[in-house]
């Protein structure tokens, strides 16, 4: 089992930090990566044209191994919504169909399929919160033969319950659906497979769960997807952008794989390094141990939620990494400021107080939460 991983990080004691979906920090060591790559730039001599491919290259490369992919179905972007619109530029929607999405999903996933929807005289359904927190049933029930795209996480962002987007992308699959999946809350600590799933589209930022820096993600675009239309025609897209001595020859031809979908200026040298040093610390440590180590805080964040009467998910409903303790009418105004005053951070998202611990959270972290909660309420 893995151990609290707190002294790579630069926490000080005084902070009790449970909020890795808002923002996750950057280890101590990808802040000296990220420190090196800004003093780079006030030498720019050093900066080589091999940089521009190769920091990607180790970036396509980690991010493919997390999810079972090839790097050549990797492309880089700025953020969750540049990737749902590539999704949604490359998904053909007729009048008459729909598009599924989860009640109050995040919006660089949901958006974009309003506006396709309108542009298309489609619909986008949208599926309740479940009674029984049973979202794969739900999303299930909804899709139907009209479906042309369900568009989804394998948590939902606001209190973690679970999604098996395994059954989503049978359910899809066999209606001629596409499934375009954000996974910013859960990728890096919660194992995935492409090789499971079969998603169209996968999109996720680094900024909260992988420990990276903001305006840098990545996206996986299936094979049978690779021929589409980028969001941008960018130089280093084209084939030969290698050669910086004949980037005039204009070239017809994308690189190959899902290079044609990567954001210009991709090669960004000061977030590349930090991103492929924060995917390399998840690797080692593995997705698996990471999300059974978060899971044993999680099931301590339920266990003493219940003990005070509060209503948390059922265990087999939610994520490892996410848990909301929910309050019917509304979380107490109180309980905020409350918590901020004894530097212990969480969310407030809907009706829950949303609690994230990463890697350098331990047990001491949620009794701490506790002891303000028990005091408050
Ligand atoms: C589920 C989810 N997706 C995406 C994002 C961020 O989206 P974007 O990269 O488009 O800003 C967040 C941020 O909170 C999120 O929770």
């Amino acid at each position: 089992m893995l151990t609290c991983q707190k002294e790579l990080f630069d926490i000080p004691d005084g902070v009790t930090y449970l909020n890795a979906a808002y923002m996750g920090p950057l280890t101590k060591r990808a802040a000296d990566v990220g420190r090196a790559a800004v003093e780079k730039k006030l030498n720019p001599w050093s900066i080589a044209i091999s940089d521009f491919f190769e920091l990607p290259n180790r970036v396509y490369e980690l991010s493919a191994r997390m999810i079972d992919a090839n790097p050549s179905d990797m492309a880089i972007v700025p953020s969750v919504s540049y990737g749902t619109a590539i999704a949604a530029k490359n998904t053909p929607v007729a009048a008459g169909q729909n598009i599924v999405v989860m009640a109050d999903q995040f919006p660089s996933n949901v958006y974009p399929w309003i506006k396709l929807a309108e542009e298309n005289n489609a619909e986008v359904i949208t599926v309740p919160w479940p009674g029984d927190g049973d979202w794969t049933a739900a999303i299930l029930a909804a899709i139907n033969e009209k479906t042309a795209i369900v568009a989804s996480a394998n948590a939902h962002w606001t209190n973690g319950t679970l999604i098996d987007v395994v059954a989503l992308g049978r359910k899809a699959r066999s209606v001629g659906a596409a499934l375009v999946l954000d996974l910013t809350q859960t990728l890096g600590v919660v194992p995935f497979s492409v090789k499971e799933v079969d998603p169209d589209y996968m999109v996720v930022g680094s900024y909260k769960w992988l420990l990276g820096p903001y305006s840098f993600g990545f996206m996986y675009v299936a094979l049978r997807n690779q021929g589409g239309k980028p969001i941008e025609e960018s130089w280093i897209t084209r084939e030969g952008a290698e050669d910086f001595t004949r980037l005039v020859d204009y070239k017809e031809g994308y690189e190959t794989g899902a290079r044609r979908f990567d954001m210009g200026e991709k090669s960004n040298f000061i977030h590349a390094p930090i991103a492929a040093e924060a995917l390399s610390l998840i690797l080692d440590l593995g997705v698996d141990n990471i999300a059974a180590y978060l899971r044993t805080l999680t099931d301590h964040i339920a266990g003493s939620a219940r003990a005070m009467g509060l209503n948390v998910a059922d265990d087999d409903k939610r994520v490892p990494n996410l848990i909301g303790i929910n309050f019917a009418g509304g979380v107490p105004g109180h309980i905020a400021s409350a918590l901020a005053a004894e530097k212990i951070f969480v969310s407030i998202r809907g009706d829950s107080i949303r609690v994230s611990p990463h890697i350098y959270n331990d047990k001491a972290d949620i009794e701490r939460l506790f002891d303000v909660l028990k005091k408050e309420l």
